[in-house]
């Protein structure tokens, strides 16, 4: 107690120039702020003191839903520095002290915020060059799901695994929480014996006796990059440089999938640049995963519900590969600039996709995609329509997803409008030149008035950026089987049979888009569908998902099994969302909703449950 009220007493004293924090639970970061640039979802003030390098030290306790033990921080500060100013969500602080020499810090944990958390607050020294925080996460760390064995493929062992971007890192290490920081890092886990640890580093292929894994991150990363998952995991090479980890019965399965990994590796750098991060290996998760991928370094985390079994959804591991460059390499300086990575991923991704697959098939992907972003687009406030948003204050994690195929294709208007050689050019020099750093959006808007002139001329770029909808002159992709698959929607709602639909051959693109483009029909005719096309008992889950959307839109309610099996056995948010969303809108079927999501909830990552319990309450 002594000590605290003395780090108090200092705090308050090296305090003046700054803005007075707030003590209420709703303290958000940027109260403390002063710089213009500073990223308003953290606390951390890194111009002060810097991280440079964490080295931590954790025990993974199952039974206590636990991550316990030291984080080493190494930091770079200015010469008056009096404080490191970290970022903590639910932590427990146990002893920090100062590096070298090991003496007690003082130091002041703030009162959290639901949503930013707590600021840590360290009082440095001249002679400092970095701090040890013992330290333990909580049960309920944002960042971590804690899983039953029923909830893995193998039903025998627990696992474990995080999802750290956008905001959720400070709920498993004290770090400078904010996609403006990178640091390197090196890791010593210690884990059940019958269980391997995996993370955004260098990784072991097998397990070994003690149940002690060692990691090393040789590039500098920012917090949202850390990554963890620990599990019944076995890993199979695809060649050199890549492989993938998945549990025992789902291996085979997923090498299957993803054996084009190293292709799609080869056509991404002869696009865009050499592979900066040494390996490239996928980790497939149990399907309670949050997202459908994510682009942790050297080792993307991935949805099972993407092994579809025909490789149909394999552009998923191009996005999330292309992250490597957009992303990774050149980082959105805060969540406000998320299209910076997200766009330009989504842009990467269809470059891929055609590169591999042909344009055609490429085409197809960029039209749902603008279906999708049309629809969105019409469900969002002007203010959150454009490729900057302002995300002051709010949780970035609910941020509007718009940016993804919005960004896409004002990056393809951009290539339009250049020429594709010269725009390519134009990518492989920024990810060249910006590597390992961040980036915001009017620094990238500066970067391409000087790169490109005659084109930003041409190209209204404020309206992409700053304004809402999509602007009239957005690209229009074509594609011959889409116009067919329109066509064949449309005799179909004209109430022409089922049988006579012509599908030969669809893929499952053409019967995502046939579903799309279908208008509101009566049940009846509904179940004509699914009787011909059993799309209800689809094995692929972009199909399922658009399929029971429109069944729920539809009244047709013979999906139910189906709608309840969707969202007990997948936790995935982008599936989850807008099933729960559309189920909540009549009340019959919200009664429905409310009965599954009580079954379910338990069952969510923290991201997902957070979502969904704004949809349907959190009550449960
Ligand atoms: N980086 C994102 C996932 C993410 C975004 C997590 C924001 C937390 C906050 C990842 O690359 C992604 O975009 N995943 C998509 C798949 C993609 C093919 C659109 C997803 O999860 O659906
Ligand atoms: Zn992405």
């Amino acid at each position: 107690m002594k000590r605290l009220i003395l780090a108090f007493a200092l705090l308050a004293a090296c305090r003046n120039e700054r803005p007075v924090e707030s003590t209420t639970s709703t303290a958000q970061p940027q109260a403390q702020q002063t710089a213009a640039a500073r990223d308003p979802h953290s606390y951390s003030r890194p111009d002060e003191a810097r991280v440079e390098h964490i080295g931590l030290d954790l025990t993974v306790d199952f039974a206590k839903k636990q991550l316990s033990g030291v984080a080493n921080l190494r930091i770079r500060k200015q010469p008056d520095a009096t404080a490191l100013v970290l970022d903590t969500n639910g932590l427990t602080i146990a002893k920090v002290t100062l590096q070298p020499g090991g003496a007690p810090a003082q130091y002041k944990l703030a009162p959290a915020d639901p949503i930013f958390g707590s600021a840590l607050e360290i009082a440095i020294k001249p002679e400092t060059e970095g701090v040890a925080i013992e330290y333990a996460s909580s049960p309920g760390a944002r960042a971590l799901q804690w899983l039953e064995p029923a909830m893995t493929a193998g039903k025998k062992h627990p696992f474990l695994l995080s999802q750290s971007q956008a905001i959720l890192a400070r709920s498993w290490v004290p770090c400078q929480d904010t996609p403006g920081v990178r640091f390197t890092y090196e890791a010593t886990v210690r884990v059940p014996k019958d269980l391997l640890a995996v993370m955004s580093a260098e990784n072991p292929t097998s397990r070994n006796e003690e149940g002690i894994y060692q990691f090393r991150m040789p590039q500098p990363v920012p917090s949202y990059l850390l990554a963890i998952a620990v599990g019944d995991l076995e890993f199979r090479p695809f060649d050199t440089r890549s492989g993938v980890y998945a549990e025992p019965s789902m291996l085979e399965a997923a090498a299957r999938e993803f054996s084009d990994t190293p292709k799609m590796i080869q056509t991404a750098e002869s696009l865009y640049g050499p592979y900066r991060w040494g390996r490239y290996d996928l980790l497939v998760l149990p399907p309670s995963f949050p997202y459908g991928g994510m682009e942790n370094p050297r080792l993307t985390f991935l949805t099972p519900t993407v092994i579809a079994g025909d490789k149909s959804l394999v552009s998923l591991i191009a996005h999330e590969l292309a992250h490597s460059w957009s992303g990774n390499l050149v980082t959105n300086a805060t969540w406000n600039d998320f299209w910076l990575n997200e766009g330009f991923t989504t842009y990467f991704e269809h470059r891929i996709t055609e590169k591999q697959f042909g344009r055609e098939y490429s085409e197809m992907l960029w039209l749902l995609g603008v279906t999708e972003v049309k629809e969105e687009l019409a469900a969002l406030p002007p203010a959150d329509q454009s490729l900057y948003v302002e995300l002051k204050g709010r949780d970035p994690d609910e941020a509007p997803t718009t940016v993804y195929e919005k960004g896409a294709l004002f990056l393809r208007l951009l290539e339009e409008t250049a020429g594709r050689e010269r725009w390519d050019q134009f990518l492989r020099a920024y990810f060249e030149k910006h590597a390992f750093q961040p980036m915001t959006t009017p620094a990238f808007e500066a970067y391409l008035k000087e790169s490109l002139p005659d084109v930003v001329q041409k190209v209204n770029i404020d309206a992409w950026i700053h304004g809402p909808g999509l602007p009239a002159n957005a690209p229009q992709p074509k594609s011959e089987a889409f116009a067919r698959v329109e066509a064949q929607a449309k005799a179909f709602a004209q109430d022409a049979p089922a049988e006579q639909i012509q599908a030969d051959g669809w893929s499952s693109h053409e019967r995502v888009h046939f579903i799309q483009s279908l208008p509101k029909l009566p049940p009846g005719r509904m179940a004509e569908l699914d009787e011909r096309f059993r799309f209800r008992e689809s094995g692929n889950s972009e199909v399922l998902s658009a399929w029971l959307e429109k069944s729920i839109d539809a009244g047709y309610r013979d999906v139910r099994p189906a709608i309840e099996r969707f969202l007990t056995t997948q936790g995935r948010r982008k599936f989850l969302k807008p099933i729960y969303e559309k189920l909540m809108k009549t009340p019959d079927d919200a009664a429905f909703a409310k009965q599954i999501y009580a079954k379910a909830r338990a069952s969510y990552h923290p991201v997902s449950q957070a979502t969904i319990d704004t949809i349907v309450g959190a009550s449960q």
